[in-house]
């Protein structure tokens, strides 16, 4: 939501721009960049997505104690109050440049009103702590999802066809030269440099196969989803139409191959991985997206 958001307003800034006579049509949105401490609490700093969690905890905390004050059931509100006092007050423990950003004593403020079983002005104190939440999250809640919890390839090391170790990005680039060679050798039908280079492309989606359990371990299904039988079904196919001089039905298979593997994992990888290198790479205060 909040992100949709984002893009509504740079929409909404996108079109008053243009409604200016003679202005430069442009969109320019600030995000404040999160404090730096909070790295500390998620991976690869931290073992847990300890941040996130925390956040899980509060919201549990906040609904348990809502439907209490309901029930006006003052003997369970303590016992979730004393929770949520803790977790509340770790938001500026975990990052001290957060500390004006929450209202502790808002918490004791609900204990009285408990004691005093004024249950409706619990809920009106519970509103202003929701206050607090709902602040911070619009202005910081997409950047550190994008910056923290998006996949990193900074160490990943992939084989290239000669066996040497490469990063993805230069891994990426071999992928679309190989893809090209192919297509244009199809187009200009010189049937053998496009099967030697679709014997390439097979090789590489192999290394490339190996490296998915960098991230996603033991778990299969994300590289056969994209990488899996179906693939490997389709790239020997289309040697094989190659091989026969089937030029149109070569051609339908790179595109199925381009859409069902490559823009499938962009999707899914790519999109976030390009946004965090675009949040990541401004030194101010604010992160200027234009
Ligand atoms: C893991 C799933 C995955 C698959 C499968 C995949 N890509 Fe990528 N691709 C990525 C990621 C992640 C990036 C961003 C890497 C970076 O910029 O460091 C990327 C970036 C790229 C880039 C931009 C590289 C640059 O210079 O910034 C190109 C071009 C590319 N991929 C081509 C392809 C082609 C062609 C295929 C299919 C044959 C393909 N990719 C399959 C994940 C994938
Ligand atoms: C000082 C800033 C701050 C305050 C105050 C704060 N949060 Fe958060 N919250 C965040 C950030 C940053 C994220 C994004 C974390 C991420 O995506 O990894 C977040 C994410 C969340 C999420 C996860 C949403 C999702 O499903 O991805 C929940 C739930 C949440 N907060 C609940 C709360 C509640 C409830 C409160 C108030 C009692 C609260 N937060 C107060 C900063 C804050
Ligand atoms: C740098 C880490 C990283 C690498 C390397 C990586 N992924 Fe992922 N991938 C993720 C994250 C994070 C998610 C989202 C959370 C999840 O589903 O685990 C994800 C999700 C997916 C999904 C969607 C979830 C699903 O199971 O349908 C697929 C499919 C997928 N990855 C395929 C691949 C393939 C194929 C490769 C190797 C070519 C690969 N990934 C390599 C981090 C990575």
């Amino acid at each position: 939501m909040k992100i949709l958001n984002l893009f509504l307003f740079s929409s909404l800034v996108f079109n008053m721009s243009l409604s200016v006579a003679n202005a430069e049509p442009g969109v320019s949105i600030n995000l404040k960049k999160p404090p730096a401490s909070l790295a500390k609490w998620y991976k690869p700093d931290n073992k847990r997505q300890v941040w996130l969690h925390t956040m899980f905890k509060l919201r549990r905390e906040m609904q348990a104690m809502r439907e209490y004050a309901e029930q006006e059931d003052g003997l369970h509100m303590e016992k979730w109050l004393t929770d949520f006092d803790k977790h509340y007050n770790k938001i500026s423990e975990m990052v001290p440049e957060w500390k004006d950003e929450i209202k502790p004593e808002l918490i004791s403020d609900i204990r009285n009103f408990v004691k005093s079983k004024d249950f409706y002005k619990v809920a009106i104190t519970l509103n202003k702590i929701e206050d607090t939440c709902d602040v911070c999250h619009e202005n910081y809640q997409p950047q550190v999802t994008a910056i923290y919890r998006s996949p990193n390839y900074d160490s990943l090391r992939i084989k290239d066809v000669d066996g040497e170790l490469q990063t993805i990005e230069n891994n990426m680039q071999d992928l679309s030269v190989v893809v090209n060679q192919i297509l244009i050798a199809l187009a200009d039908g010189n049937n053998k440099k496009s099967f030697i280079a679709s014997n390439d492309l097979e090789l590489q989606l192999k290394n490339l196969a190996d490296s998915c359990q960098f991230c996603h371990k033991n778990d299969k299904y994300p590289e056969a989803r994209i990488l899996g039988k179906e693939t490997t079904g389709n790239l020997k196919k289309l040697q094989k139409n190659i091989q026969q001089g089937h030029t149109k039905a070569s051609q339908k298979l790179m595109g199925k191959i381009a859409v069902t593997v490559c823009a499938r994992c962009h999707s899914i990888h790519k999109v976030v991985h390009d946004m965090r290198g675009a949040l990541m790479s401004e030194n101010d205060d604010v992160i200027k997206l234009e």
